[in-house]
């Protein structure tokens, strides 16, 4: 059983990021946590979540009442290798259990600044979670802020969330973004280890994302000068945040994201993350396309604009 310490930012985009990406079919969410019993070998991908900060495999659970007895029995031997430490919810308990854990060693070593094996104990709800850190997740995205890029443009997202929708889309492989601007999403992808494709119309901003994609070390990419209406090929995975700020009316707003999802219904094989603006009636555009809205996520940017974060399906 596994446990997930998610940041506070967007909570159940957070919590979806680690449902996609490791393809759970059943997880709890309390309190800023998800816990849930898969595959050890899934683990492998957890150092891609963006919206992640910790993964813990889970001891045991137990009522706040509980807690001292079971330190009390448990076989701290089979867990603890190395020096221990021990982080708890209430810094007053990490002296006393950690009595516990000391008893029940042949050579007990206590690091409080580099242990071997950190026990934490945090609670979720009313009830107690005794875990050993497993991972702790830290990306470089404010080195990959968009203003240190070569090719600069104001619209583009920033790494955080452009990470968390490849994982969103769960995506493996290849993604492709056919609305990539100066290439924020293919960034986070591209150094994920993924093969990126990128489509925009103009070729200004197809330029600026070489020099991006290139500035990162990524290697394997195609970007293409072309329009997302009229890419033929096909792919299991599109992430994409489309053109808000069209200089034009909603109608031929509309026009344009109609005309993109009729297409991507002929080219997606397995699933998109689409961002949407809120004052865009993206249900209806997505049904008429003949694609299922599977999931969906707001996020606020500023008063006049929320983004609308899609999962959809063929
Ligand atoms: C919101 S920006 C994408 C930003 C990008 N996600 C990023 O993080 O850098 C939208 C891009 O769509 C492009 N675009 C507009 N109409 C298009 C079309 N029909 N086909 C392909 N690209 C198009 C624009 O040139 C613009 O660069």
């Amino acid at each position: 059983m596994f446990l997930f310490k998610l940041s506070k930012e967007w909570p159940d985009l957070a919590a979806a990021e680690v449902k996609y990406l490791l393809g759970l079919k059943r997880m709890r969410v309390l309190d800023g946590y998800v816990i849930a019993k898969f595959s050890a070998k899934k683990l492998k991908l957890a150092d891609r979540l963006a919206l992640t900060k910790y993964v813990y495999r889970i001891l045991f659970e137990c009522d706040e009442c509980d807690l001292f007895q079971r330190f009390e029995r448990f076989d701290w031997k089979a867990v603890v290798e190395g020096s221990f430490c021990i982080k708890a919810f209430k810094h007053r308990l990490e002296k006393e259990l950690a009595k516990f854990v000391w008893i029940k060693l042949k050579n007990p070593r206590v690091d409080l600044e580099n242990p071997d094996t950190k026990i934490v104990v945090l609670k979720a709800g009313k009830r107690c979670f005794c875990c050993i850190e497993l991972l702790k997740i830290k990306h470089a995205f404010a080195e990959r802020r968009p203003d240190k890029r070569p090719g600069f443009h104001p619209s583009t997202l920033k790494p955080k969330l452009a990470l968390a929708l490849v994982n969103l889309c769960s995506a493996k492989k290849c993604v492709l973004d056919p609305f990539c601007g100066i290439g924020g999403i293919l960034i986070e992808a591209g150094l994920m280890g993924l093969k990126v494709v990128g489509y925009d119309i103009d070729p200004k901003m197809i330029e600026k994302a070489k020099m991006n994609l290139d500035f990162y070390g990524i290697k394997n990419y195609r970007l293409v000068v072309g329009d997302a209406r009229k890419i033929k090929r096909k792919y299991r995975y599109v992430v994409s945040d489309l053109p808000y700020g069209l200089s034009t009316f909603n109608i031929e707003r509309e026009r344009l994201y109609l005309g993109f999802l009729i297409n991507l219904k002929r080219i997606l094989l397995k699933r998109a993350v689409i961002v949407f603006p809120h004052f865009v009636n993206y249900k209806k555009l997505i049904k008429r396309a003949g694609l299922k809205l599977k999931d969906e996520f707001e996020i606020y940017v500023h008063k006049n604009l929320r983004r609308k974060i899609c999962v959809i399906e063929p």
